[in-house]
């Protein structure tokens, strides 16, 4: 690779993508950098999407891609999900913002309680807010205020920890561990076992680079949190795809709250957290609970008729328990082949992840922590991105793909061929 490979590609790229920059300098007089999603940005600037159909996107200079990002896993059912689409087009036409309870919203619950083996469930309209709904579920419960974190976990926006914790996260007093090393996780624990209000935890870093955890270190994490009183938050957000019940499920392990988001929306704001009947009661306001004190949790949209209806359909037809274990099989399948791909060539390129949701990473070997991923080439990895980008396969910057439901086998053969092609190019130059 020559040192002005990456400035080449840069301004092909721009090149070829006229309307978007356009879009971008007029977007940036009233929005902040033209966007209003930090993750979508990239230099020189991220492409704009004019629409999508099944598992295509296509921009405003008229590229057609196949959408292997899957909207960071918000998008399992491709951009034209009919199920979803008609039913929320026909509870529109009856009720739009309804200020009321609808059936719609105990329905999804129910769908929720008995796919996820949770006692109780409540909605927010993001997974940043589940998040920070069970961690007040949690201090409330135990009248304590210290939050156990990992290095590299991604909770939202402002419960951000690539580098230890972000400077404008919410203000909780966080204790950051370190993801997959259990010694040193276990003996913090223990040095904040008085104040550990709970730990938050995913089952595979997804923002992080894909990096999964084992059943060893998960069950470990759960045991040493539950001895000294901590409620352990299984953060699912983008997991809850994988296998019958999502990935704690897999690994064998049970939280005490799971927070949920992204395609159980079936494409509408969605977040949820559920799970111990004792913990969720503190929000139960009615008279028979007789409480002395209830959590207040009011929130215009969180039962939202359109983010209702939707997940009633994403759970209980279109993406039931039996599609999520063939999912899940495939995307392994999928991850092998990538694998396959780039161990031809010699690159330091290598893929981590589980099951539908992965990442290419820069670096000669998949990373099992944070730390591994924090050496990879940011050269080579933008590169490669580009090179996807050129050959007509969408992924996110930072190397991330998830498979959606409607990719068809003919789209993954192509992503396979772009892949061999690119890393083909990168070695010769
Ligand atoms: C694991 C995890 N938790 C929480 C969130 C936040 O969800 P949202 O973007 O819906 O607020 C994300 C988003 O990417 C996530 O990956």
């Amino acid at each position: 690779m020559a040192a002005d490979d990456l400035a080449k590609a840069r301004s092909d790229f721009a090149d070829r993508n006229p309307e978007s920059r356009k879009y971008f300098s007029e977007a940036r007089q009233y929005l902040p950098g033209g966007h209003t999603r930090t993750v979508l940005t990239h230099a020189p600037f991220p492409l704009v999407f004019a629409s999508g159909e099944g598992s295509t996107l296509t921009d405003l200079d008229g590229h057609t891609y196949i959408d292997m990002l899957g909207d960071y896993t918000a998008g399992l059912l491709g951009h034209s999900e009919h199920r979803v689409i008609d039913a929320v087009t026909a509870v529109l036409k009856t009720n739009a913002s309804v200020g009321g309870i609808h059936p719609a919203e105990s329905r999804l619950a129910k769908l929720m309680c008995e796919r996820f083996a949770l006692d109780r469930v409540r909605f927010t309209n993001s997974g940043t807010e589940a998040n920070l709904m069970a961690i007040t579920t949690a201090m409330q419960a135990t009248g304590r205020k210290r939050i156990m974190v990992f290095h590299g976990g991604y909770h939202g926006g402002i419960l951000y920890f690539a580098s230890g914790a972000a400077p404008w996260n919410a203000p909780y007093e966080f204790v950051v561990a370190p993801y997959n090393d259990e010694t040193e996780t276990i003996k913090l624990i223990t040095e904040n076992a008085e104040s550990l209000a709970a730990v938050v935890i995913e089952p595979m870093l997804g923002s992080g680079g894909c990096v999964p955890t084992s059943a060893e270190f998960a069950k470990s994490v759960f045991n040493a949190a539950k001895k000294v009183g901590a409620v352990v938050i299984a953060d699912e957000v983008m997991t809850s795809r994988h296998g019958a019940h999502g990935m704690f499920d897999l690994l064998g392990v049970k939280a005490d709250i799971t927070t949920f988001g992204k395609y159980i929306g079936g494409g509408f704001s969605f977040g949820a957290f559920g799970g111990r009947a004792d913990l969720l009661d503190q929000f139960d306001t009615s008279p028979e609970a007789n409480r002395d004190r209830t959590i207040s949790h009011a929130g215009t949209f969180n039962n939202n008729i359109s983010s209702m209806t939707a997940g009633c359909v994403v759970l209980g037809e279109v993406f039931t328990a039996d599609v999520a274990i063939d999912h899940m099989a495939r995307g392994d399948d999928f991850r092998k082949s990538v694998a396959a791909v780039l161990s031809k060539h010699d690159l330091p390129l290598s893929v981590s992840g589980f099951g539908s949701m992965m990442s290419l990473h820069a670096l000669a070997h998949a990373p099992e922590s944070p730390l591994d991923v924090a050496k990879r080439d940011d050269k080579l990895q933008e590169l490669v991105f580009f090179g996807l980008l050129e050959r007509g396969v969408y992924i996110a910057a930072r190397g991330m793909m998830n498979l959606s439901l409607p990719l068809a086998d003919d789209q993954l053969a192509k992503v396979l061929d772009a892949l061999d092609d690119t890393a083909r190019s990168l070695t010769r130059n």
